[in-house]
């Protein structure tokens, strides 16, 4: 329930050059500090043509050729040409939910000196992008700013708004369509618009947006009448339940942070209540309100978490920062908050901490967490085809970038597994094969500008698989990833592809295809029916095409996919649509499916399956089934509970597990001083053996370590969002806050710039964007809008996190 939509900026440009990829690079993190990465000889001494054939059946004598396909798919493969010029940018948009109605829409804009001159196509398709009619006069012809794209509302019902610029008549026009695109009304802005409307996710009639001049605007009725509910508003953002939450500033300019209030109205404007006044920045995440707030001294910052919405906040147990360090949520759900604190020193590295279900108490879960401090990138990966898993990247000591995984929600970390049809250098040059695991290449790889196309992928309605880039060596390899497949949810890895590849998922995980990235021109497509063991190609064209990028329905149920790209001349955008729906010629049946139970990882113990508290069976399609599952196919599960063991806790604050280790052991600098903390106004002593219950864990019996909060009665300040309240009387508690958290950390100055990362995305009203212009659209970046507005933190970017949490910004 993004009111936002998603970005995929890919550049056609960079791809056609070949700018994007310099395999065997050294690589330097932005600290300046020189990182190795493993390099593996061996592939590099491959032919092109063994990997090639490698790659269509890296398990040959198990694959069996699926018959008569190549002449079935030729009859349902589609072309279209566009009569646009593939200069300037493409957004496409879905619209509705299986509707198969996709909107596209190029824009070529030149920016002149104080104005700009432009021209945009709107291409409409109602099969799933196999035609595209020019609908244009729809629009009558209006310039359409590739900022605003084009706004889809995500309740599914068909609603689209673009946002015309017409300024040589003076000012701003929507077109607002509420029937699939079919038709437009026109209706003049009457003020300038500087972000794109936001839906209110849960009646999407009501929009919102702010002006150039930072009022905020609203409308009740699908953008016919606006209103101005509020002026001098930085960043906005839908709540639950039709509130909205703002920041404002009494100065008239956003930029001096640390003096803004932050604002609540649940009536549509018609009152206000400032929920927390010095507020640095905002973010709304899962049932969590967070604030980082000015502390009574001068410029330090402590992050405030809030449950009810901003009525009672508390500080976060957490470290202290400087200035040059942040503070940035990995992710949230109903139950926690994976937080990661910036470590001193510049390093690029920091700390993951796990929350309570009050997002107040941290304890420590993953050391050396690698996030640069200038790009901001992490490799943290919400891994949607099962629960409680996650993957990271760390930068060990040694100063090599390694992958880990967690599958249960932060408790512990391990590094991957090598796969087992995988070759790996260190084994044969060093003799040391355990050295040899998987890497996995995410967000940072892409920023290196190594040879990645596509971050990782899962999908919740394809259990278990996972499908990313990777190598196999000691650390990252700086050379060509190939593409690995996980079908257990990351404990086992399988080569899939050599050399790097676009994916996607199809028929909830029944039909996977990929494209093989490369600077020359492709016809060819590979797919698999059996999770990504075996893969049979099919060539779409006679005539090789530049490939771009591709596409599908978000939420994988489709069994069409589109190809984009343009033939040598540069000239024309082509798409081409393959239909697979035939060559899955039958519905799968009762049979076609077998009893899977996940995260079992020790089929001998009687707790085998069991993480945060239950197991959880599902029905899985058999791998030799070749059969369609259908769009509306639901995962089937059974549910069983588990006795609590050790691995059903975190560690406690104050507490971290040892690598290697269930036990929850004391940190040192901790030893001897209470464990206490503020909580809404009154001290709470802590007494624990140091297990704290993961959120969400529902185990039974077993395992029942002593916790216990005591309150002490103690009046002491929780919050720093009033700033009398830090005067006189609460020194004394002061102190024991600060002793609390000096203890856990290392610095002593409380601040830190809130940055915030990729939650847009998600939902299934992606946005992609193939940009030629992506440097313009960054360098026009919008002032004043906080850099915390994940929006323009990520439009252009070339992620693609489906997978990334939803509820994180809605
Ligand atoms: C493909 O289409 C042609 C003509 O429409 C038809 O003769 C042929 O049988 C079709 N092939 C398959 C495999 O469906
Ligand atoms: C279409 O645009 C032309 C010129 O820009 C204008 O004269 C005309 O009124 C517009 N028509 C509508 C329906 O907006
Ligand atoms: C506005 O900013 C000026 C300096 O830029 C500062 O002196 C003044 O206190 C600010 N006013 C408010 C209400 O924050
Ligand atoms: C594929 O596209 C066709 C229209 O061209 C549509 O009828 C069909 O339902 C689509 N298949 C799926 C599985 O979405
Ligand atoms: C943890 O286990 C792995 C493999 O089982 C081993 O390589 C590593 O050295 C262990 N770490 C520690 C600190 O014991
Ligand atoms: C803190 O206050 C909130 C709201 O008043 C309440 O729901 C919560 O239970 C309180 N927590 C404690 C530990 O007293």
């Amino acid at each position: 329930m993004i009111s936002v939509s998603c970005m995929l900026a890919l550049t056609w440009f960079s791809c056609a050059l070949g700018t994007d990829s310099f395999p065997g690079e050294r690589l330097s993190d932005v600290s300046g500090q020189q990182k190795e990465f493993g390099s593996d000889v061996e592939r590099q001494g491959l032919e092109r043509s063994e990997l090639w054939k490698r790659s269509a059946g890296l398990n040959e004598q198990t694959c069996t050729d699926l018959t008569g396909v190549e002449s079935t798919l030729q009859n349902n493969t589609h072309s279209f040409t566009f009569k646009v010029r593939t200069m300037g940018s493409l957004s496409l948009a879905w619209v509705g939910d299986g509707s198969g109605v996709l909107l596209v829409l190029t824009t070529f804009q030149v920016p002149l000196f104080m104005m700009r001159f432009g021209q945009s196509n709107l291409h409409r398709s109602e099969d799933h992008g196999k035609t595209f009619e020019d609908v244009t006069h729809l629009i009558n012809h209006t310039f359409i700013q590739t900022e605003f794209g084009i706004a889809i509302s995500p309740d599914h019902s068909g609603k689209v708004i673009l946002t015309g610029d017409v300024s040589e008549v003076g000012g701003f026009r929507l077109f607002r369509s509420r029937d699939f695109g079919m038709t437009f009304i026109p209706t003049d802005l009457p003020f300038e618009p500087l972000i794109q409307m936001l839906y209110n996710p849960t009646d999407c009639n009501v929009l919102l947006t702010l002006s150039t001049t930072l009022e905020l605007w609203l409308s009740e009725d699908f953008g016919a009448t606006w209103r101005r509910i509020h002026e001098r508003v930085c960043l906005v953002r839908w709540g639950k339940k039709n509130s909205i939450y703002f920041t404002t500033n009494y100065n008239g300019s956003c930029s001096v942070r640390g003096m803004l209030e932050l604002r609540k109205t649940t009536d549509y404007g018609k009152s206000f209540k400032t929920i927390a006044t010095r507020v640095y920045s905002f973010v709304l995440g899962g049932r969590f309100v967070f604030a980082s707030i000015m502390t009574g001294t001068g410029t330090e910052r402590m992050i405030h978490v809030s449950v009810d919405g901003g009525e009672v906040w508390n500080m976060a147990q957490l470290p202290t920062v400087n200035h040059e360090q942040f503070y940035s949520i990995l992710t949230a759900n109903q139950d926690m908050i994976f937080m990661h604190v910036d470590d001193p020193g510049d390093l690029g590295v920091g700390t993951i901490y796990v929350s309570d279900d009050r997002g107040t108490v941290f304890s420590k879960s993953l050391e050396r967490h690698l996030y640069t401090t200038t790009g901001s990138e992490t490799d943290f990966t919400v891994v949607s085809a099962l629960r409680g898993v996650y993957m990271t990247s760390i930068l060990t000591k040694d100063g090599v970038v390694e992958t880990v995984i967690t599958y249960d929600q932060g408790a512990r970390w391990q590094t991957l597994q090598r796969p087992e049809n995988s070759n790996c250098a260190a084994e044969t040059s060093t003799n040391r094969p355990s050295r040899c695991r998987l890497h996995i290449h995410a967000s940072y790889s892409t920023t290196m500008k190594m040879n990645v196309p596509m971050l990782p992928l899962s999908q919740p309605n394809a259990v278990g698989l996972i499908l990313a880039h990777g190598s196999v060596g000691e650390a990252e390899s700086a050379l060509s990833p190939d593409v690995y497949v996980s079908d257990d949810g990351g404990y086992t890895w399988m080569l899939a592809l050599k050399g790097p590849h676009h994916y996607a998922i199809l028929d909830s995980g029944g039909l996977l295809v990929a494209v093989e990235h490369t600077n020359s021109p492709v016809n060819q497509i590979k797919f698999s029916t059996d999770e990504g063991q075996c893969w049979h190609t099919y060539n779409f064209a006679s005539d090789p095409f530049h490939f771009t990028g591709m596409d599908s329905e978000p939420g994988s149920r489709s069994m069409n996919v589109s190809l984009w790209g343009y033939r040598n001349d540069f000239s024309k955008w082509i798409v081409i649509t393959i239909d697979f729906r035939k060559i899955l010629s039958r519905d799968c049946a009762d049979e076609d499916f077998v009893q899977w139970l996940s995260h079992s990882a020790d089929p001998s113990g009687a707790n085998d399956g069991c993480v945060l508290g239950y197991k959880e069976t599902f029905l899985r399609l058999r791998k030799d089934s070749v059969c369609w599952k259908g769009r509306d196919y639901a995962v089937t599960k059974k549910l069983a509970p588990c006795p609590c063991t050790e691995d059903d806790y975190h560690c406690d604050f104050g507490f971290y597990r040892p690598e290697n280790s269930s036990k929850c052991v004391e940190q040192e600098e901790l030893k001897g001083h209470p464990l206490e903390f503020c909580l809404n106004g009154t001290t709470e002593e802590l007494q624990t053996s140091g297990y704290r219950r993961i959120p969400g864990d529902q185990c039974e019996g077993g395992f029942q370590p002593d916790r216990k909060e005591t309150n002490l009665g103690r009046m002491c300040t929780s919050n720093a969002l009033h700033p009398n309240s830090l005067s006189d009387d609460s020194s004394a508690n002061t102190a024991i806050i600060v002793i609390v958290i000096m203890a856990i950390l290392l610095t002593s100055a409380v601040t830190g710039v809130w940055l915030v990362k990729k939650y847009v995305c998600g939902g299934r009203f992606l946005v992609h964007r193939y940009s030629v212009m992506r440097e313009h659209a960054e360098a026009d970046k919008i002032e004043g809008v906080d850099d915390v507005d994940p929006h323009y933190m990520e439009t252009g970017k070339a992620q693609y996190n489906e997978d990334s949490d939803q509820d994180l910004l809605e």
